[in-house]
């Protein structure tokens, strides 16, 4: 009873902010990422009746509190299906370090579910698995589908799913990921999601999401660089501002994080094809075309406020890596 998946992180274009049921992790409006391929969590699960209790090993240490309690919980949901109550010995690393900005906790729970659901035996489709990958974080759901996917919010458990627009390899579009910061954030984001319907301006953006999402999808199919580029930048901002107007406000970005949107607004400018897009943190992701990365890339080198990059591009959906290495 043991299996190993990996799967990649994904950074949203339309983002998920606020929820309409924050147990089932239900969202309040649909959203479309990219799944990416140097971002990846690889998680190893074994059933072990000899077991006293779950046990959670995290980059090579034994982690308990909060981490241990939520990858257990989501392995009673599996364990629930599965009919079975053997306790488990969870194994994950990611590839990227933690609080880079990049969503661990969404290809975590994509490589959790698919690993764990493998290792007990069940026969999920990709539906199944990405509804089950949202209740341990929403975003991770769209992690369980490759390339480009979109999220529908559904009003049921059973309709909260992922579904791919295209596969990562209809469109080389590239992330680079700007550190500024490795700090944990003070809010996770599940804090934030419940704050969000405080804003005054929240009910403005869902209606605002309703027009983009298709908007995206166009982008994405019609390989239109400028229009997905402009789309993700409306929505990050949009998203932030939701952020900055809740009760109590969030402010995830730092001096570093604005300094790098006027930069990549001046590299647009001299003809650099480059967007942003920021998550619930103050690192930066860079959108840009393979022919330019070099060139982004040294630009942001430069600068003395950016600790790492992290190049990713479109990556697959999770796989099962056979004989649980
Ligand atoms: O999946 P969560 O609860 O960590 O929320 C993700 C929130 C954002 O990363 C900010 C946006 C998104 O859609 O990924």
């Amino acid at each position: 009873m043991k299996a190993t998946a990996t799967a990649g992180s994904n950074i949203a274009i339309v983002k998920y902010w606020g929820a309409r049921d924050a147990a089932l992790n239900l969202p309040a409006n649909g959203s479309i990422s990219l799944t990416l391929d140097a971002a990846r969590t690889t998680t190893t699960v074994r059933f072990d009746p000899a077991l006293k209790s779950d046990a959670l090993v995290l980059n090579g240490r034994e982690t308990g509190g909060a981490a241990l309690a939520h990858v257990s919980a989501h392995l009673d949901r599996l364990r629930a299906f599965a009919g079975v109550r053997v306790p488990a010995l969870v194994e994950t690393a990611n590839t990227f370090p933690e609080g880079a900005g990049i969503a661990s906790s969404a290809s975590g729970f994509a490589a959790l579910t698919v690993a764990a659901a493998a290792a007990l035996g069940l026969r999920l489709s990709e539906r199944e698995l990405s509804a089950l990958a949202r209740l341990g974080s929403g975003s991770a759901c769209r992690s369980v589908v490759g390339g480009w996917a979109e999220w529908l919010p559904g009003t049921r458990h059973e309709d909260s799913y992922a579904v791919q627009i295209a596969p990562p390899e209809h469109w080389d579009v590239r992330d680079l990921v700007a550190v500024v910061s490795t700090e944990a954030k003070a809010v996770p984001s599940a804090k934030g999601h419940e704050r969000a319907a405080s804003s005054p301006l929240f009910q403005a953006r869902l209606r605002e999401v309703e027009g983009r999402l298709p908007a995206v999808r166009r982008a994405i199919l019609e390989r239109d660089f400028h229009a997905l580029g402009v789309l993700a930048e409306a929505d990050a901002l949009s998203m932030h501002a939701i952020m900055l107007t809740s009760a109590p406000p969030l402010l995830y970005w730092l001096p570093a994080t604005v300094e790098l949107i006027r930069q990549v607004w001046q590299w647009r400018a001299e003809g650099l094809p480059c967007y942003f897009t920021i998550d619930a943190g103050p690192n930066v992701h860079i959108l840009t075309l393979p022919q330019a990365v070099p060139h982004v890339a040294a630009r942001l080198r430069a600068l003395p406020y950016v600790q790492q990059i992290i190049p990713c591009g479109p990556g697959p959906a999770p796989r099962l890596i056979p004989n649980g290495a």
